[in-house]
């Protein structure tokens, strides 16, 4: 059965993006058939981290207004044949997006895909309740801080009530995505630990992604980082991620600053 999941956060430039794009990218590489779906309309970002920004014809707005068919929309990845992106309009103007329309388009989503991502804008505005409206699965992405927590709670809170799973009385499915984890910091207190947010926004961890600029440069490259490196700490992370979102209960692997002591250790000696 076809699963929609929403990469949603609250808080900017905390990672939806890049996290919809290695997701959407590991899934297709375990077989799925996945279409990623850009609802930051205006900024149109997705097209960029997946590298298909010179293919956009049609975008997610063209479509849910019935000015061009979803096939003419959708870009097949150059690299996975089973990974698809519905753009977003960079031009058109936030409320040309109804709810009306994205419920038709992931109705016809539906009958294509096995996967459906969400890729939502920051806000907790109508793009944001727009994004989630038709989600099964929640992906709650968050950085280890108090600001991007406190958001992240805000936006828990608006997946069990402005969603149509929880109208209908459903509990919906959400996991907690930590990026952007600086094993550093977080040993010196700079951040919150892992354990700390897990406690406050008491939804299960479904991985934690290391700060790392390989991720930077995939996303500069046009590749998801599971595509670009994916022996890297973030796209094992990723990849791990998408295995127990299709059920699979791997151990947690927590970044650790192994390296970063050695560096200390050794660093300094060669110096
Ligand atoms: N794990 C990471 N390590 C380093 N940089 C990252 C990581 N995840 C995201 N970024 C960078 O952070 C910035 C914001 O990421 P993005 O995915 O666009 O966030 P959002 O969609 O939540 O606004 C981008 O420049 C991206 O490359
Ligand atoms: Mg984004």
């Amino acid at each position: 059965m076809t699963k929609v999941l929403v990469v949603t956060s609250g808080k900017g430039g905390v990672g939806k993006t890049t996290s919809t794009a290695a997701l959407g990218a590991a899934l297709a590489q375990q077989g799925k058939k996945v279409a990623v779906v850009d609802f930051d309309v205006g900024l149109r970002n997705l097209d960029l981290v997946m590298g298909a920004e010179r293919r956009v014809v049609f975008d997610l707005i063209n479509v849910a207004q019935g000015e061009a068919k979803l096939h003419q929309a959708l870009i097949r990845d150059k690299r996975l044949s089973n990974l698809f992106l519905l753009p977003a309009s960079q031009t058109r103007d936030k409320d040309a997006l109804t709810e009306d329309g994205v419920r038709a388009v992931i109705a016809q989503l539906r009958e294509k895909f096995d996967w459906i991502l969400c890729d939502s804008p920051a806000g907790i505005e109508r793009g944001a309740t727009l994004a989630m409206r038709f989600a099964d699965i929640a992906v709650v992405v968050a950085n280890p801080e108090i600001s991007s927590v406190r958001d992240s709670d805000r936006i828990i809170g608006l997946l069990d009530a402005k969603t149509e799973q929880a109208e209908a009385g459903h509990r919906m499915e959400k996991h907690l995505l930590l990026t952007r984890y600086d094993a550093r910091r977080a040993g010196r207190g700079e951040m919150l630990s892992i354990d700390d947010v897990v406690e406050i926004l008491s939804i299960p961890l479904l991985g934690v992604v290391p700060e790392s600029e390989e991720v930077l440069r995939a996303s500069n490259l046009g590749a998801p980082i599971v595509l670009h490196n994916a022996t890297s700490a973030p796209a094992r992370a990723y990849a791990n991620a998408a295995q127990r979102l299709c059920g699979a209960d791997l151990p947690m692997e927590i970044p650790s600053d192994r390296k970063s002591i050695l560096g200390r250790l050794f660093g300094r000696r060669a110096a």
